[in-house]
């Protein structure tokens, strides 16, 4: 854990408020003590992102995510807890007390310095003889200097160690290397470079990063592109190629490609808002991180059929964060970068402008699949695209689209838009089911039942045993006589136990409870269990009456599991049994 005071962690979290730091990222309306917004952990149309502003907590019904103010920032800026409580401390102009520097934070920066040396070494060496296979490659592409240079592209030797040599000439240590993943260990334990004989692309993220690092051949063998693993630096499904560039174009719309070259050459061609995934299909952060950026997406995927599928798919994601999706139509070439190689800069241009609506693509794709002089055939094409259309949220675009079809099979546009109608009355009644089961029952996958696995044994007991501890998080001036009023062992779960004796700790510190505090005692995971716990039992009437029936309930089961023969010690037993009696 980390050296931070937790007299400054609580005088920090105690001097701002959690509504105004998450507000800042997520647009919350606020009634009575608790505030609601979309959640920006992922995807959602109808809020279920809570903000509690009696306990400063969060919670989400939808993923389960939840925390305290710092873990937001964590979560949020994919911070380090340590380097999230610095964030905050900046944000609100406090100095955090000397202490040793975080170990994560330092490695992860050990990591990005290696990057960093990394690309300029391979960058030096396509610049040099060894790379000059490289680089005839990358001229042959059409790449300019230019281009090669605002890239950063570059050149791995093929050999086992140059870069590793390199590396430990500038004194970086073994375990960082193997970190930043630019070398790997063979089985005998040795290091050797994992990018050999290709040409470079780096990675870099938004803060102008070296995060990772995709090498291409030059000739047919496999992989074509091989791609860094996942490091403490890099996540593939957070981070976007060229999105540093894209972003500076300033543009609404932003294109979306497939491959590393097509971005190259879109650049090169004159468009700058252009970024691609990273060797893997749209991930849901990545549609979210889009939409921070821009209010539209061009879809210039591959024109083959995994491309056509990866439209579908991205669609759907981008719908679900509101972005407006368009989709290009690529003819006479397999992308858009030997498009532009084929056809030049301006007619690209042209496609671009022609680019249809996702509806339009839809339709498309449905209509191929039917012969709509077959009655049957157009009866299954109208059911489909009635399906397709009653996706839109657009009433007016909805009755065009709605129209159109029905002018082309022939029929009345009134009796579409009905059947659109009720599809989008059933769509909206599974919506709302789907939110009342996340609400009411989460599944026992959420951080809850992880942090927690007895729950699904004890059920009852677990549930008492988080309404107390909800209790004392939410009403800290009972906590003294509370705790005071709980036994030892009157706890049945282990991980609620734990809690309680993190509190009956911090409580007999004199300390004031909160749910920063109790978190700063705590693991990852089992900070997103308190936060549900004190977002699902928060309202106490009657304080003492509720602790009352709980703790009854947890003695009685404790009787119980005694009679069942479980095993308690022989002392307790007797003294159980005595209670029983009386
Ligand atoms: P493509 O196979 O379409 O390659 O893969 P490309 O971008 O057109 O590359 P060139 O033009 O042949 O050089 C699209 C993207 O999928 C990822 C890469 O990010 C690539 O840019 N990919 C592909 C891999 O990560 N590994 C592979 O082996 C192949
Ligand atoms: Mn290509």
């Amino acid at each position: 854990m980390p050296e931070i005071p937790r007299e400054f962690i609580t005088r920090l979290t105690e001097s701002c408020d959690i509504g105004d730091v998450i507000g800042s990222y997520v647009q919350l309306k606020r009634s009575g003590r608790i505030s609601k917004g979309l959640c920006p952990f992922h995807s959602e149309k109808t809020p279920s992102f809570c903000v509690y502003h009696d306990t400063q907590s969060f919670y989400c019904f939808g993923c389960g995510t939840g925390g305290d103010v710092i873990t937001f920032i964590k979560k949020a800026e994919n911070l380090s807890y340590v380097e999230a409580i610095h964030s905050l401390a900046r944000r609100m102009g406090l100095a955090v007390p000397e202490g040793k520097e975080d170990i994560t934070a330092k490695r992860r920066k050990t990591i990005l310095e290696i990057n960093r040396e990394t690309a300029r070494f391979y960058h030096k060496v396509l610049r040099s003889p060894i790379g000059a296979s490289g680089y005839q490659y990358l001229r042959n592409r059409g790449l300019s200097d230019e281009t090669i240079i605002r890239y950063g592209l570059g050149f791995a030797p093929d050999s086992f160690h140059t870069l590793i040599d390199y590396l430990h000439q500038k004194e970086f240590a073994d375990i960082d290397i193997e970190a930043a993943a630019v070398a790997k260990r063979s089985s005998k334990g040795n290091l050797y470079d994992l990018f050999r004989n290709r040409v470079m692309f780096p990675i870099i993220d938004l803060a102008g990063n070296v995060v990772a690092f995709g090498g291409r051949v030059m000739d047919d063998s496999k992989p074509k592109y091989l791609n860094s693993p996942e490091t403490m630096v890099f996540k593939k499904s957070k981070n976007l190629f060229s999105l540093n560039f894209a972003r500076k174009a300033e543009d609404d719309t932003l294109i979306l490609a497939e491959g590393y070259m097509d971005v190259i050459s879109m650049y090169a061609a004159g468009f700058h808002n252009v970024v691609a995934t990273l060797g893997t299909a749209l991930t849901p952060e990545q549609a979210r991180i889009i939409a921070k950026y821009a209010k539209e997406v061009i879809l210039s995927y591959d024109a083959d059929e995994a491309g056509q599928k990866a439209i579908q798919r991205a669609m759907n994601l981008f719908s679900e964060v509101g972005i407006q999706t368009n989709v290009l139509h690529i003819e006479e070439a397999k992308d858009p970068d030997e498009y532009i190689k084929k056809f030049g800069a301006d007619r690209f241009r042209r496609l671009l402008n022609e680019s249809s609506s996702v509806m339009d693509f839809q339709l498309n794709r449905i209509r191929s699949k039917y012969r709509l002089e077959l009655a049957e055939d157009k009866i299954a094409y109208m059911k489909d695209a009635a399906y397709a259309i009653a996706q839109m949220d657009d009433a007016v675009s909805r009755s065009v689209y709605a129209g159109n079809v029905a002018q082309e099979c022939g029929i009345e546009a009134q009796i579409l838009v009905g059947r659109i109608d009720t599809i989008r009355r059933s769509n909206q009644k599974k919506e709302q089911q789907k939110q009342i089961r996340a609400i009411i029952a989460p599944s026992h996958a959420t951080s809850a039942y992880k942090a927690n696995p007895q729950k699904a044994e004890y059920e009852k007991e677990a549930a008492a045993e988080e309404m107390i501890i909800s209790l004392i998080l939410h009403r800290p001036e009972l906590a003294k006589s509370i705790l005071k009023q709980i036994p030892e062992n009157l706890f049945i779960t282990e991980f609620n136990q734990k809690v309680l004796a993190v509190l009956r700790q911090l409580s007999d510190e004199g300390q004031s409870i909160s749910v920063t505090l109790l978190n700063s005692q705590l693991e990852e995971e089992e900070r997103t269990a308190i936060s549900a716990i004190a977002a699902k039992y928060d309202e106490f009437a009657s304080p003492e009456k509720i602790f009352f029936d709980c703790k009854a309930r947890l003695e009685e089961a404790q009787q119980n599991k005694v009679l069942q023969g479980q095993a308690i010690s022989a002392e307790q037993f007797m003294r159980l049994k005595e209670k029983k009696r009386r």
